[in-house]
Order: structure tokens, then sequence, then C-alpha cells
């Protein structure tokens, strides 16, 4: 898509549950206007395995925040194009850690860590700088409300929790990890109370965002309404 003369570079904000398909139509729309695309639930994902293999993870499941704290100051979390897929995998200390970060004991540990202040802040800062120079599609949680409260296009993902369950099963499955449908409804669940009740940025839609319920709706279908949008929010002369 040319959007050289009559649009302007924006910053494109995907919110929403997890496992709402949001990671793979962001990272097609970025593809589509030739925007960088960055998954912020896999930063959070990757501080997640930082934690499990530093130790900073007690039996009964508490964090050793202090622990965690020098992990993540001693650690470098970036992101490089893999050319084989054209996927930029996320690199934990030097490590592509892409596939370690979607297991299901990092998706049960992931929300404590994402509820964390200080995590919250050094990756929230990360991200900012990353988007510095816009013409960038960024997904998660908190995009449109504190990563960059003022967006050009912000949009809050949605669908049913036995719809997203089953989504994230096929993945699972198609990826060949172990893990039962019931298992994963209730991780959907959990999350979606965890992430929507923790004092530090909780999940909710900015005011000003658009919702997107895509329950019902194709890829195909859901392209068209974020091309759309785009093409009202990066106009120039609007
Ligand atoms: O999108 P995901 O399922 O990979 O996200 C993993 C976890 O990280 C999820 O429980 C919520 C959290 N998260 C967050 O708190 N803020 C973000 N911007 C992105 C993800």
């Amino acid at each position: 898509m040319n959007h050289s003369s009559s649009f302007k570079p924006i910053i494109i904000a995907l919110d929403g549950t997890s496992s709402t398909g949001k990671s793979s139509i962001a990272r097609r729309l970025a593809a589509r206007l030739g925007y960088t695309y960055i998954d912020t639930g896999a930063m959070y994902r990757a501080v997640t395995l930082l934690a499990i293999r530093g130790g900073a993870f007690a039996a009964d499941g508490s964090i050793d925040e202090p622990l965690l704290a020098r992990l993540l100051d001693e650690a470098e979390i970036s992101f490089h194009l893999n050319t084989e897929t054209d996927h930029s995998d996320i690199y934990l200390n030097q490590e592509n850690v892409e596939r370690e970060i979607r297991t299901m004991e990092v998706s049960s540990r992931v929300s404590p860590i994402a509820a964390i202040p200080f995590v919250r802040k050094a990756l929230v800062a990360q991200q900012q700088a990353m988007g510095r120079h816009k013409a960038i599609v960024m997904d998660g949680r908190d995009i449109g409300t504190t990563v960059f409260p003022d967006a050009e296009m912000k949009v809050f993902m949605t669908a049913s929790p036995e719809v997203r369950a089953q989504r994230r099963y096929d993945e699972l499955q198609a990826k060949g990890m172990p893990a039962t449908y019931e298992e994963v409804l209730r991780n959907v669940q959990e999350r979606d109370y965890i992430d929507s009740h923790r004092a530090t940025s909780p999940l909710r839609p900015a005011d000003d965002a658009v919702i997107l319920d895509n329950s019902h709706m194709t890829m195909d279908e859901e392209m068209d309404f974020l091309l759309d949008l785009y093409r009202q929010r990066a106009c120039q002369d609007a």
C-alpha cells in the first residue's frame, strides 16, 4: 500500500484479551503497510522465562521480586527478523526464545509477572522507544491506554472465552505442544481475570478505542475493517 503521498506514518495500538488472534492480524496488517510489528506479550513472556530460569519463582508460586529486579536489570530483550519465517523473533540475552515463551508453563505464570510495577515500567519504556518514529503496529493490553495514549489508531479486540480457548488449543496442537482444551480454557479465563483486575494498567479499552469483536469474523473481514480504519486515521487531510 502506498502511504507516502497521502498517508502519514501513525501508531497503531491493538489491545485486547488473550488469544483473540491479535498477533496474527497485527503481523498481517504491519506487513501490508510496511510497518514494524511489535508483540509486547512476547516481552512479558520473556521476562517470565527469565524469572523461571533464574529461580525467581518459589515452590508456592510466589515471586522473589528483588531477585527478579536484578535479573531484569542485567537482561537484554530484543527482536530480530527471522529471514526464514519473515517474523520478528524475540531474543533473551542473545538467545532466540520464540518457542520457549509459548509453553503452558510460561502462559500460566506470565500474569503475575505482568502485574509487577517495575516490570511494566521497564518494558513500557522500551516499547515507547520502539515507537519513536511511528509506522508501528504494537499489540498488547495497555498500548492505547499507557504506552501510546496519543496513538492515532486504537483498536480493542475481543472474542468469547470459548472461541479464544479453541484458537489457542488448535495453535498448541499444531505445534505439537501438550495441553487439553479444558486446561487452555481455564488459563484463558484466569488470565482475563488477573489482567483486568491488576492495579497497574489493568486491561480495559481506551476511551477512544474502536471495539472489534471477532468471534464470528474471518481474518479477511478483520483486515478489511482495520485497513478502512487505517485509511481514515492516517489520511493527511484528516
Ligand atoms: O498476548 P499474550 O497472551 O502473549 O500476553 C501474555 C501476558 O502478558 C498476558 O497475560 C498479559 C500480559 N501483557 C500485558 O500485561 N501487557 C501487555 N502490553 C502485553 C501482555
